[in-house]
């Protein structure tokens, strides 16, 4: 059995730590949720990581969905990444489709996933509920099996992503150490890397449940690339609580707890002291200096996005080089891997 490690996955010395992580394209614009819980993440960890980011098609259509409307939604989201700071220079950001490697080793990793153990994944049980089990696709059930190869592929130390995405990386370490145990030394175990303080936005209209683009209502979320007028006057009609003052008190006032987390992670200033700076003032002022502060946040990436979808030959040649540097690395991890499970080389 072959057992020494493979040299694609031993970080040199002084390299940086590799991170991966990907996103759906489901919706015309990402949200203040993704934005605070994930997305300025991505751009931050350019600056201490080798980081691939990945725009998730395949897992897009593990629901119905409509043809134009993905690759419309594909392009609107890559654009937004590059717009939030992605650089294509440091970072290698793609469309996941574009590298053929991903489905091939999901093929494999659930060549080696217990069916017992791909049923006790949460978000599909949670995801097909709702249409009900039987209407639900293979692909959905698979779902997580893609994921882990998304991230075996790059050999990432690091996955940053939401909490609902735990038990996935769970699973994903599960199959790594499952795959070097059986063939030998091919994968670094991942580790997930969950932001803690901002990681929970909610719903302005039901501030106890997350803002979500699949389950808030469009009151309830705001979108990047939403024009100025509406974002102000959601932020206006957040659901606040009974009494007056602005304190963080998330049992007894989820309303305001989550405008000023939100306030705090967009002004990078801790919670009490904003608590101090609002002692004796109304929710009207809260929400008054949050909604400015949600626009000159939003307001030059919805101008850099839009920029960059009016030449989409130019955005699919971004593209296209990111899938290039991609594949070079997903190719040699699946040359490794074919090697290890014994398929017979091509002459
Ligand atoms: N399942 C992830 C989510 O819904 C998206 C995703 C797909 C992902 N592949 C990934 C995240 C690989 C991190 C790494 O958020």
């Amino acid at each position: 059995m072959p057992t020494e490690p493979n040299p694609s996955s031993v970080t040199p010395g002084n390299a940086r730590p590799r991170v991966l992580s990907g996103i759906q394209p489901t919706a015309d614009s990402f949200h203040l949720g993704n934005y605070l819980g994930a997305l300025r993440q991505w751009v931050a960890m350019q600056d201490t990581h080798d980081a691939f980011y990945c725009v998730v098609d395949l897992h897009a259509i593990t629901m119905p969905h409509d043809p134009a409307l993905l690759r419309r939604r594909t392009r609107v989201a890559a654009a937004q990444l590059f717009a939030l700071g992605i650089d294509p220079e440091r970072s290698t950001l793609f469309v996941q489709s574009h590298v053929p490697e991903h489905t091939e080793l999901s093929w494999v990793m659930g060549c080696i996933t217990g069916f017992g153990e791909a049923s006790r994944m949460t978000q599909f049980k949670d995801k097909s509920a709702k249409e009900g089990t039987s209407a639900a696709s293979i692909g959905l059930f698979t779902y997580p099996i893609l994921q882990a190869a998304d991230i075996l592929l790059y050999q990432a130390d690091q996955v940053p992503v939401g909490e609902d995405q735990r038990q996935h990386l769970e699973l994903t370490r599960t199959l790594a150490q499952r795959f070097n145990h059986r063939f030998g030394e091919t994968f670094v175990t991942p580790e997930a890397y969950i932001p803690k303080a901002t990681a929970k936005i909610t719903d302005l209209q039901e501030p106890t449940a997350k803002m979500s683009k699949s389950s808030s209502s469009p009151q309830g979320i705001l979108d990047l690339l939403e024009e100025p007028g509406p974002l102000r006057k959601k932020v206006m009609r957040a659901v606040t609580d009974t009494g007056t003052e602005i304190v963080a008190d998330e049992a007894n006032k989820p309303g305001v707890t989550n405008l000023l987390r939100i306030y705090s992670a967009l002004t990078e200033t801790s919670i009490p002291d904003l608590e101090r700076r609002y002692e004796g003032q109304g929710y009207g002022t809260l929400k008054k200096d949050l909604a400015q502060s949600v626009l000159d946040t939003f307001t030059p990436i919805r101008e850099r996005t839009e920029k960059l979808l009016a030449d989409e030959a130019q955005l699919d040649r971004l593209l296209g080089l990111g899938a290039e540097r991609a594949r070079a690395v997903a190719r040699r991890t699946m040359e490794d891997v074919r090697e290890r499970v014994g398929f017979l080389g091509r002459a």
